[in-house]
């Protein structure tokens, strides 16, 4: 999918390089460290850091439970996040939004409460071959309980998602399609809205992994018609330890609680228990309370900056990437062109191993992930073991990009 996001005033990083102290230091003998390993996990501006520090030392209880101020300013605090991502994602009601630990956990709950109560033996649930592990084995897990059957749609030579073979295997057995709105290991944009219009034809429900989509481009759940969609916050320069599910309201009041314990209930009695209202329902037990308010501060500062730039300047780094890796003898880029992704490159390189070159990257000080990036199932479709995985945020500068061109370049010939 081509998504245009030109027109906005360019994004010049080393405006906000300053409030990432972390990415200001030299390792391995005075290398200037360059991080691109942001689909992984993303750095924190020290607003995240000063507003979880202000919670720890000046608000901080546990929330609901009570009717004592820290509590009540807690409490406020923890609400007030949950309206910040409501409105990011533009969702209709907060109810919708619901705090769990990630994107896992997240697409669990859909696959546990709204999977057991509704998939059947026989039914199919449809995912695209591109999907991260964590909206793949729960589909599975749910299957085996079930006697339902997992199928994928593939890609095409580009890179882009095969939408006839989607069309193909999508049909009246098809209860879920779960699918991801940018591939953490090709950086495909995918075209939600339209796979999402199409699969409610079919009658089926819409599953988006959001977690390569939320920190890097406008999420919009409503124009997409997602019925759930998860994303974490440390993806977003948010803290680990958060994430979100969002559920259409009335799925999510039709679904059984998924995780038992306190703050879930109405009521508990030595017979059994009634379930509360959303969103407590699904938030059993403490939440993550000083990661929900260190996850607002990151929206705050990701609005500040603009979605929209932060997704044209990663593409131009990507762009600058991709212009100058395909000058190297036998180095093949995974996934579609810059204009159809983020700022992931993924990359092999002809009879070199990618564990090698990952490690003498890193001497050079440049933080790249190599691996199959939790998708065994894309890496087999595309015949291979590994890759390696460079990946962009709003703090990383082009400089940094030809840098690390620079370092394949230098030391390729070592290893071949
Ligand atoms: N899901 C994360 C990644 O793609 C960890 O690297």
């Amino acid at each position: 999918m081509n998504t245009a996001f030109s027109g906005q005033p360019v994004l010049d990083p080393n405006a906000f390089r300053g409030d990432f102290p972390i990415l200001n230091q030299e390792i391995h003998r005075q290398k200037p460290l360059i991080y691109f390993d942001n689909a992984a996990t993303t750095q924190h501006p020290r607003q995240v850091l000063h507003a979880m520090d202000q919670c720890y030392q000046h608000t901080y209880s546990n929330v609901h439970r009570g009717f004592h101020w820290l509590s009540e300013e807690s409490s406020r605090l923890y609400e007030e996040a949950r309206v910040a991502v409501q409105k990011f994602i533009n969702a209709r009601w907060p109810e919708e939004v619901l705090f769990t630990s990630g994107t896992t956990l997240a697409i669990n709950t859909v696959a546990r409460s709204w999977g057991d109560q509704n998939i059947k033996a026989g039914d199919e649930i449809l995912l695209s071959i591109m999907e991260h592990h964590s909206n793949i084995v729960p589909w599975q897990q749910l299957a085996e309980r079930t006697g339902a059957v997992v199928r994928f749609f593939g890609i095409t030579d580009d890179g882009l998602p095969d939408l006839e073979d989607y069309a193909r295997l999508l049909n009246e057995k098809t209860k879920v399609v779960g699918i991801s709105a940018v591939s953490n290991t090709l950086g495909t944009f995918l075209p939600i809205a339209e796979i999402s219009a199409k699969a409610h034809e079919a009658g089926a429900v819409v599953v988006v992994d959001a977690a390569q989509h939320v920190p890097h481009a406008p999420t919009d759940v409503i124009a997409w018609g997602a019925d759930f969609l998860a994303f974490s916050g440390h993806k977003m320069l948010g803290p680990s330890g958060v994430g979100i599910l969002y559920g259409r309201r009335e799925l999510l009041e039709s679904m059984p609680p998924f995780l038992g314990g306190g703050s879930m209930i109405d009521m508990v009695t030595t017979e059994g228990f009634t379930p509360g209202e959303l969103p407590a329902k699904f938030e059993a037990g403490t939440p993550p309370i000083v990661e929900t308010i260190g996850l607002a501060a990151a929206i705050r500062y990701l609005d500040g900056v603009g979605l929209n730039r932060i997704a044209q300047h990663e593409r131009t780094l990507a762009a600058i990437a991709h212009a100058r890796m395909s000058e190297i003898e036998g180095l093949t880029i995974l996934g579609p062109s810059p204009e159809h992704k983020c700022g992931i490159v993924s990359f092999v390189v002809d009879g070199v191993s990618a564990q090698d070159l990952s490690i003498l990257v890193d001497l050079q000080g440049v933080a790249i992930r190599v691996g199959h990036h939790c998708t065994m199932p894309l890496h087999n479709y595309l015949n291979i073991s590994a890759s390696c995985r460079a990946s962009f945020y709003l703090y990383n500068t082009a400089a940094e990009v030809h840098r690390f061109v620079d370092v394949l370049q230098e030391i390729l010939p070592r290893l071949r």
